[in-house]
C-alpha cells in the first residue's frame, strides 16, 4: 500500500526569501526555473516575522512570496513555521526555556529553544499553525506540509520541573502503580525505592551512575513529548488541509534521541535530512546506510529527500567542499535507494547567520558557478527519471535496528565502553555494500517474509516476539547473523538470566558463562586467520557448530563464530568484533548460504541498485571510482538516452540509470 506519490521526481531546497530584499526575488524564481527545480520548503524558520508580537500575524511577505512561486509555476512545501519560538516568547515565559541535566538554561540566540513539554509553548506555537493553514490551506502553490523542522534537533531532553512533572504523568501512564515502577526500575538497588511519585525526577546530573532504567525511560518519554508535537500539529493541520503532511527526520546522521520509527505513523510521508560526513572518506556508504533505513522506517514507500548539501556545510570542524560529480552521485545514490525526491538545504546561501558559509543551490559567487552548473544537470537528470517515480527498491537483506537497542547498549556501567550500536551496524552493512548487495533496516518487529538473510547487529535490548519472530523465520529456511552483545535485557534493561546472549540462546545453540572485553587496542587472533579485538566472550556451543575458536588472548580454544541449523535454516553467532577482511568473508559465506546476489556482478566501488514497479525494473549504477567500468545491462540508459544492448560503460565518477529490457522483450 502506498501512502504517498508526488507528481513528479521533487527537486528543489529551502527557500527563505525573508532572509532577502524582495527585488531579488523574481531572479530566484527564474533561476529556479532555469534549474529544474520543482519544489521548494517556505517558512520554516519565520515565526519571529510571521507574528512579530503576540498575537499580531502579519503574512503580506509570506503571500506575496507564494503567490510570485505560483506565477512561477514552483511548488511549495508550506512550514507551520513553529520550528523556533521568536524572542517574545522566553521574555514572557522564561519557564519555556529548555533546561539541561545539571539546570543550566538554554537561551534563546539559537534556534529551537523551548521545553518540548512546556504547555505554553504547545499553546502558542498551535495558534501558529491554525493561522498558517488557515491562510494558505486552499492556496495553489501549496502540495505538501512540513511541520517544525527536525523536531529534538538541539532540545531532545530537557530536564526542567516541567518535563519533571511530564516525566512523572508519562510514568503513571506506562506503569499504573509505583509497584510496577519500582520493580522496572529496580530500586531495591542503591536505596532507590520510590514511595510517592512526587519523588521521581528525570535523571539529572547525579552523583553516581544513575539509575539505567530511569535513563531508559526518559529517552523513551523525551521521544514521544517530541512525536506529540508533531502530532499535535498535525491535528490541527488536518482539520485544516487536504496536502500530505510531513516532518524531516534526521536518520542516519548518529541521531539517537528520536525514536523515528514510532512516528512512522504520524506522517503521510517519511522525509529524511541527510548530510555526509567529511573525515570519512568512504562517507557514501554512509549515505547508502542512511537511505535504506530511512526507506525501513517508511516500510519500503518511496520517501523524499528534504535536506542534503549541494556542496560543504558549516557545522562540521572541516568543511569539505563536493568535487565536481559527487553532487549528482550523492542526489542519485538516494533516488536509487527509494526516495522521490531530491531537495537541498537551501536555495540561496546566506549572507549572514550561522549558516552563511554553508552551500546552496545558488552559491555567494551566483549561478556562474560549478555548483549552480551541476544543480542544473541533476534537475535535468531528475526530469530524465520521471518514470521511476513510486517504485520500490529490490531488497533480499533485512538488518534490524531499534533506536531502544541504541539507547540500551549506549547506557552507562557496561562491560565495555568499546561497544557502540552502530559498530557493527556500519561495518556489516558496509561489508554488504562492498558486495553489491541492497539491504533495508527495519525494526526487528517488521514483517520477514521477504528476506532471505536477516543481519542483526548489537541487538542489546530485544523483545520476546521480536526474538520468535526471527526464529520461525529461520525455522522456515532463512538465515540469520547475530553479533554480540545481542539479546541481553528485556524492555526494563534486566539482565535474561541463564547464560548470555539470552534471548537468542535458542535460536544460536551457544551459551556464555562470562564475558571477556578486550584492554584498548588488544587484538585476538582466530584459528581462521581473522583477527578481532574488542570483545571476547567464554562461549560452550549447546547445539551449534564451530566455526572457528581463538587461539590467542583470553580464551584460547573457545569457539568465536558458530552455526546453529534451526528447521530448514541457520543462525550464526560473531562472538568477536572481527576486522574488516574477516567480516567481508563472513558476509560472503551468508550471501552464498542465503542464496543473495547482487542485481548484476559489479567492479569494486561500484553502487548497483534495482528498483522496481511491477514487471518494470531500472538499474542504477554508480561509479564511485575513477576509471571507467563495464557491467552487463541490457536497457536503456534514461539520463543519456543510449541503448546497450549486453555491456554498459559507466565513465568514471559518473551515473547511469537503465531502464531494463524485460526478459520477454524481443532483443
Ligand atoms: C539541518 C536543518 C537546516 C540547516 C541544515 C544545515 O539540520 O534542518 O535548517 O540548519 O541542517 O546543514
Ligand atoms: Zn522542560
Amino acid at each position: 500500500m502506498r501512502r504517498w506519490q508526488g507528481d513528479s521526481i521533487y527537486f528543489g531546497g529551502d527557500y527563505n526569501p525573508e532572509q532577502w530584499p524582495e527585488e531579488t526575488w523574481p531572479e530566484d524564481v527564474e533561476l529556479m526555473w532555469r534549474a529544474g527545480v520543482n519544489l521548494v520548503s517556505v517558512g520554516i524558520f519565520s515565526w519571529a516575522l510571521l507574528e512579530p508580537t503576540p498575537g499580531r500575524f502579519e503574512f503580506g511577505w509570506l503571500d506575496r512570496a507564494l503567490d510570485l512561486l505560483h506565477d512561477g509555476g514552483i511548488q511549495v512545501d508550506l512550514a507551520t513555521a513553529t520550528a523556533s519560538p521568536p524572542p517574545w516568547l522566553a521574555r514572557a515565559h522564561p519557564e519555556t526555556l529548555p533546561r539541561q541535566a545539571d539546570g543550566t538554561i538554554l537561551w534563546p540566540g539559537g534556534r529551537q529553544a523551548y521545553c518540548p513539554s512546556s504547555p505554553i509553548f504547545r499553546e502558542r506555537s498551535l495558534e501558529v499553525v491554525r493561522a498558517v493553514a488557515g491562510r494558505y490551506a486552499e492556496h495553489p502553490a501549496v502540495v505538501m506540509w512540513h511541520v517544525s523542522n527536525e523536531l529534538g534537533c538541539h532540545n531532545a531532553h530537557c530536564y526542567c520541573d516541567v518535563s519533571a512533572e511530564a516525566f512523572r504523568r508519562w510514568l503513571r501512564e506506562r506503569y499504573g502503580d509505583l509497584a510496577r515502577l519500582n520493580d522496572a526500575w529496580g530500586t531495591a538497588f542503591w536505596s532507590q525505592h520510590y514511595g510517592d511519585w512526587a519523588e521521581i525526577n528525570p535523571p539529572r546530573t547525579v552523583t553516581a551512575f544513575a539509575n539505567p532504567t530511569q535513563q531508559l525511560d526518559f529517552l523513551r518519554f523525551s521521544s514521544d513529548e517530541l512525536r506529540a508535537q508533531l502530532r499535535a500539529e498535525r491535528e490541527v493541520l488536518k482539520t485544516l488541509v487536504r496536502q500530505p503532511i510531513t516532518t524531516n527526520f534526521m536518520i542516519g546522521m548518529g541521531v539517537k534521541h528520536m525514536d523515528y520509527q514510532s512516528w512512522a505513523d504520524d506522517v503521510d510521508l517519511v522525509s529524511n535530512d541527510h548530510y555526509l560526513t567529511a573525515a570519512d572518506p568512504q562517507a557514501h556508504l554512509g549515505l547508502s546506510l542512511a537511505a535504506d533505513h530511512t526507506r525501513g522506517v517508511a516500510g519500503g514507500d518511496p520517501w523524499l529527500l528534504m535536506e542534503h548539501s549541494t556542496s560543504a556545510v558549516q557545522w562540521q570542524p572541516r568543511n569539505v567542499a563536493k568535487l565536481p560529480g559527487q553532487l549528482r552521485r550523492n542526489s542519485l545514490a538516494h533516488v536509487a535507494r527509494g526516495a522521490d525526491g531530491v531537495l537541498f538545504f537551501q536555495w540561496r546561501a546566506s549572507r549572514a547567520g550561522a549558516e552563511k558559509f554553508h552551500s546552496a543551490l545558488v552559491p555567494h559567487a551566483g549561478p556562474d558557478t560549478k555548483v549552480f552548473r551541476e544543480v542544473c544537470q541533476l534537475g535535468a537528470d531528475l526530469k530524465a527519471l520521471a518514470e521511476v517515480r513510486g517504485s520500490r527498491v529490490d531488497a533480499d537483506v533485512a538488518i534490524l535496528f531499534d533506536w531502544e537497542a541504541w539507547w540500551g547498549v549506549e547506557l552507562d556501567s557496561h562491560p565495555s565502553a568499546d561497544i557502540t550500536y552502530d559498530d557493527r551496524l556500519n561495518a556489516l552493512y558496509r561489508a554488504l555494500w562492498r558486495a553489491g548487495v541492497t539491504a533495508d533496516v527495519v525494526h526487528p518487529s517488521a514483517d520477514l517474509s521477504g528476506y532471505r538473510l536477516v543481519v542483526v547487529p548489537t541487538l542489546y535490548l530485544v523483545r520476546d516476539a521480536d526474538v520468535a519472530a526471527l526464529h520461525r523465520h529461520v525455522e522456515g529456511g532463512g538465515t540469520a547473523a547475530v553479533t554480540y552483545f545481542s539479546g541481553i535485557v528485556d524492555s526494563n534493561d534486566h539482565i535474561r538470566l541463564g547464560g548470555y546472549p539470552g534471548a537468542f540462546r535458542e535460536l544460536l545453540g551457544v551459551r556464555t558463562e562470562e564475558f571477556f572485553p578486550l584492554r584498548e587496542g588488544e587484538q585476538v587472533r582466530l584459528d581462521d586467520g581473522s583477527t578481532a579485538d574488542v570483545w571476547t566472550e567464554w562461549l560452550h556451543p549447546d547445539g551449534a557448530e564451530v566455526l572457528a575458536s581463538y587461539t590467542d588472548g583470553p580464551l584460547p580454544g573457545v569457539p568465536a563464530l558458530t552455526r546453529h541449523r534451526v528447521g530448514d535454516g541457520a543462525a550464526w553467532y560473531v562472538g568477536t568484533r572481527l576486522d574488516d577482511a574477516a567480516t567481508d568473508r563472513l558476509v560472503a559465506r551468508l550471501l552464498d548460504e542465503a542464496g543473495v546476489r547482487p542485481p548484476v556482478p559489479a567492479p569494486p566501488g561500484v553502487e548497483v541498485v534495482r528498483r522496481r514497479d511491477g514487471e518494470r525494473t531500472w538499474l542504477f549504477v554508480l561509479n564511485h571510482t575513477e576509471a571507467e567500468i563495464r557491467l552487463p545491462a541490457r536497457g536503456t540508459d534514461l539520463l543519456t538516452g543510449a541503448r546497450c544492448s549486453g555491456e554498459l560503460m559507466v565513465p568514471a565518477g559518473a551515473v547511469a540509470v537503465v531502464r531494463e529490457d524485460r526478459t520477454d522483450d524481443p532483443a
